[in-house]
């Protein structure tokens, strides 16, 4: 046995406690060998099937374990919350933080030497290298894999972007609602997660560009039998991991997430990957403010999928997926290990590139410069973001006058008012949605535009609220604004009539109000009492921060790598 495993203080005992660790284990069938020292590999699953994105994820845990046994090691695979992004109320990234806590503690009160993460949808991936952070085992992820292309009428359609296509399309009376719900079962074929370039596949995508997957992991769809392969090979990978002792602080640095971000901007990512690098971060004790994601602004847009360009995830894997793109970007990303032992740009060295209309290269792009914009100014002291690359061009430098939601049930109850007093040029303003109001920071940035616009043929409008949006959706959106309404930032002081003015370009955002108005308002301000008052949502409204801090609880920033103590027998 190796005493310095992890591991050996659970099940290398040869007293009372190391008999109960063992003889429990051995009700499952475990042969006494499996307790002679080798690495216990914990198997951190998602799976569920209210999370239908992971619903694939207990067959790949079996191909973990095969790599696992394989290579001398013992899998053992535990469940942690799942979190389904299109079925939870009121919103997933309510539960992101407490999805975390979960993962850290599950793995630390355990005896596993290493652990590989099952995730797929939007908010486990996050969740759980949050909570493995914050321990520090040898981690490497496995993701569920993208959805088969969806299919309606002979037509690609993309999870979520043709969703907001087609709902707008309702509203303009451009599609009845019977093709409407038709479209349903051909957008959603297989199992998997949404297969355009949203949150989940984003965050698969800059897992694999830090270096914390095998490579290819990104993209093969979720029924590809070579994702069987790549858990089988992760299985394997992850008990050499702990021989090495290579631990996830000695692949997420500082420099791991500058190629995230600089990897976001390549792939036209979602905004979404903002607060959650933010997290993960704060999680590996690594300094990563806002204003870092500017380094993706320079960087241009080479991966054409929706919502920025046109394809879909199983294309971007038949074109070679994210080794090509680490290949291609491999000028700018900085020197960083990964979970092979090697450089970032040996790991996606040699890819080749199979469709060259999805995947763009550095000198001739898809489109130019297209990364993150973060926004300042008097409305958002502590920054906002955009995403220019799917946004109108024409919107970027814009000024207007100001039409205000107090909160999402104003927003529903009034933006189809034959009455509204808007046109092109007003920006839309929704308080209330950021992390404490809503609670949980929704994806309702990108407000419907109001039904008379969409009947004159308006399809985009500057939006700003201090929301998130789908990083399958689109349009001039203005996001993160921090601090929110709720904490008392400068959009809970916002009226309809006030002028807004939007500088993507130079990353301004302000509110042209006199500063007298400003404070007089501000003195006749009040927060608004939350009706949330018992359990997790209680604890998340007292302890969020604000999305600036990737919206973390606050008493879950850091790690604690000490060994565990007051064992329980
Ligand atoms: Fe799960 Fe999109 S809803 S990945």
């Amino acid at each position: 046995m190796d005493k310095k495993r992890r591991s050996a203080a659970w099940y290398g005992k040869l007293d009372r406690d190391g008999f109960i660790h063992r003889s429990w284990m051995k009700n499952q069938g475990y042969p006494d060998h499996a307790f002679d020292g080798r690495p216990i590999i914990g198997i951190c699953n998602t799976w569920s099937e209210l999370t239908p994105c992971n619903s694939g994820l207990r067959d790949l845990a079996e191909k973990v374990k095969r790599g696992v046994w394989e290579a001398g090691g013992v899998p053992v695979e535990f469940p942690v919350m799942s979190l389904g992004e299109t079925q939870m109320r009121p919103t997933a990234m309510l539960f992101r933080n407490l999805l975390a806590m979960d993962v850290e503690e599950s793995i630390r009160a355990y005896g596993i030497d290493g652990v590989v993460l099952l995730g797929g949808c939007d908010k486990t991936t996050p969740g759980q290298l949050m909570g493995a952070a914050s321990v520090d085992l040898p981690t490497i992820v496995v993701s569920s894999g993208p959805m088969l292309n969806g299919k309606w009428r002979g037509q690609d359609i993309g999870s979520g972007t043709d969703v907001w296509k087609f709902s707008e399309a309702v509203r303009a009376g451009e599609m009845s609602i019977q093709e409407f719900m038709a479209a349903e079962s051909g957008m959603s074929r297989s199992k998997g997660v949404c297969m355009t370039m949203g949150t989940a596949s984003t965050m698969a995508s800059l897992v694999e560009a830090m270096g914390l997957s095998l490579p290819t992991n990104a993209a093969l769809p979720a029924v590809d039998a070579r994702r069987e392969a790549l858990a089988h090979l992760t299985g394997r990978r992850i008990v050499e991991m702990v021989a090495e002792d290579l631990k996830l602080s000695k692949v997420l640095t500082r420099q791991s997430f500058e190629n995230a971000i600089i990897a976001n901007a390549a792939v036209g990512g979602s905004t979404n990957a903002v607060m959650h690098l933010l997290a993960i971060a704060g999680r590996a004790e690594i300094e990563l403010a806002l204003e870092d994601f500017e380094l993706g602004a320079e960087i241009p847009l080479l991966v054409n999928c929706m919502p920025s360009g046109k394809y879909l995830m199983e294309d971007f894997c038949y074109a070679g997926g994210m080794p090509v793109v680490i290949n291609r970007l491999a000028e700018k990303l900085r020197p960083a290990n990964t979970v092979l032992g090697i450089d970032i740009c040996a790991y996606g060295e040699g890819a080749e590139c199979f469709n060259d209309d999805v995947i763009f290269t550095l000198d001739k792009p898809f489109k130019p410069a297209a990364g993150l914009r973060v926004l300042k100014g008097n409305l958002a002291p502590k920054g906002a973001i955009i995403k220019p690359s799917a946004a109108s061009e024409h919107l970027l430098q814009h000024e207007g006058e100001a039409y205000v939601f107090e909160n999402i049930e104003d927003l529903k109850a009034n933006i189809d008012r034959d009455d509204l007093e808007v046109d092109a040029s007003t920006i839309l303003v929704l308080k209330g949605c950021g992390p404490k109001g809503y609670p949980g920071m929704p994806e309702v940035g990108n407000m419907p535009i109001p039904r008379r616009l969409v009947e004159q043929g308006i399809k985009d409008m500057v939006r700003v609220s201090d929301a998130r949006m789908s990083g399958t959706a689109f349009g001039t959106v203005v996001l993160h604004v921090a601090p929110e309404a709720n904490a008392g930032g400068p959009l809970a002081l916002v009226e309809t009539g006030d002028r807004i003015r939007l500088d993507a370009k130079a990353g301004l955002l302000e509110l042209l109000v006199d500063d007298a108005e400003l404070a007089k308002r501000r003195a006749d301000w009040l927060p608004e009492e939350s009706r949330y008052t018992r359990g997790y949502a209680k604890l998340y409204i007292d302890h969020v921060m604000q999305a600036d801090r990737g919206a973390d609880l606050d008493f879950l920033v850091g790690k604690d790598t000490q060994p565990v103590t007051r064992e329980s027998h």
